[in-house]
């Protein structure tokens, strides 16, 4: 045993969750992550230079999955469990997985989630933006808005030996303060040597609850924000697509981020 591992077995023998050594990636595993964490955040620029209202997402498909491959990677949803594109895009109801679609025409006023994930030598990242088509109306603004905003707080919430519920907790009352409610059964993930990773990182636990953030571990930071109720429905055609169950609005934004002995640091966003 090493001093870490004492550290970590302290902390489980007084009750908390704490991550598997499997879990905290090496020195040489964080560069290569970053490298794919790097090309993730290009991918996403490109995807920012050219969305516009008239384009349907499965443009934005194409622009994601030529993009990636030019450079080396591997768009990673495409064909993860089945899903069928190389990107989620998410507009308006739709909270998250919406599939790109050929006939689905951006329109002046929708809010749109593209949530991209890249393989780069067998190493993972993922990160999402949320995009405004044109002129959108001061409710979707604000939602959107205060999304990043959420995101933003619960960065700043996360500490190395502090907790994952310290983040749901900062994201949680944001959201409320603004009348807004948070999807409880979709959370983040870790992420890195798999796409999924342990831990499940839920958005509505309370501060100081859930797994100790230990240096070496990466996840998301991806909150779902509805302006309604959290409750949602799965597209039974597709078995993908989340819709808010009062069809109201819902935004998300995703960081990919690593826990260091100083802090905590954004891989892709
Ligand atoms: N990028 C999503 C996430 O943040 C995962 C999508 S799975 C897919 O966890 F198959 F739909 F791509
Ligand atoms: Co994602």
């Amino acid at each position: 045993m090493d001093k870490l591992d004492i550290k970590l077995w302290t902390l489980a023998a007084k009750g908390q969750i704490v991550p598997d050594r499997s879990l905290l990636k090496t020195e040489e595993q964080i560069r290569a992550i970053k490298k794919s964490a790097d090309l993730n955040t290009a991918v996403l620029d490109h995807v920012a230079a050219h969305i516009r209202a008239g384009m349907s997402t499965a443009e934005i498909d194409r622009l994601v999955y030529d993009f990636t491959v030019a450079h080396g990677g591997i768009p990673a949803p495409l064909n993860y469990e089945g899903f069928p594109k190389s990107v989620c895009t998410s507009v308006n109801d739709v909270i998250c997985h919406g599939i790109p679609d050929e006939n689905e025409i951006l329109q002046e006023g929708d809010i749109i989630n593209v949530d991209v994930s890249t393989i780069l030598d067998g190493y993972y990242s993922d990160a999402s933006r949320m995009f405004t088509i044109g002129n959108i109306s001061d409710r979707a603004k604000k939602l959107v808005q205060v999304t990043r905003e959420c995101v933003e707080l619960g960065l700043k919430a996360a500490k190395p030996w502090g907790h994952l519920g310290d983040i749901a907790w900062a994201i949680n009352s944001h959201a409320r303060k603004h009348g807004y409610s948070v999807v409880e059964e979709i959370g983040g993930h870790g992420i890195g040597l798999e796409f999924h990773e342990e831990p499940f990182v839920s958005y509505v636990t309370p501060k100081g609850s859930e797994m100790v953030l230990v240096p070496g571990m990466m996840f998301t930071i991806e909150p779902m924000i509805n302006e309604g109720t959290p409750e949602f429905f799965i597209d039974e055609d597709n078995g993908w697509t989340v819709y808010t169950e009062d069809g109201g609005l819902s935004a998300q934004v995703e960081y990919m981020v690593l826990v260091t002995e100083n802090g905590v640091e954004v891989l892709t966003k």
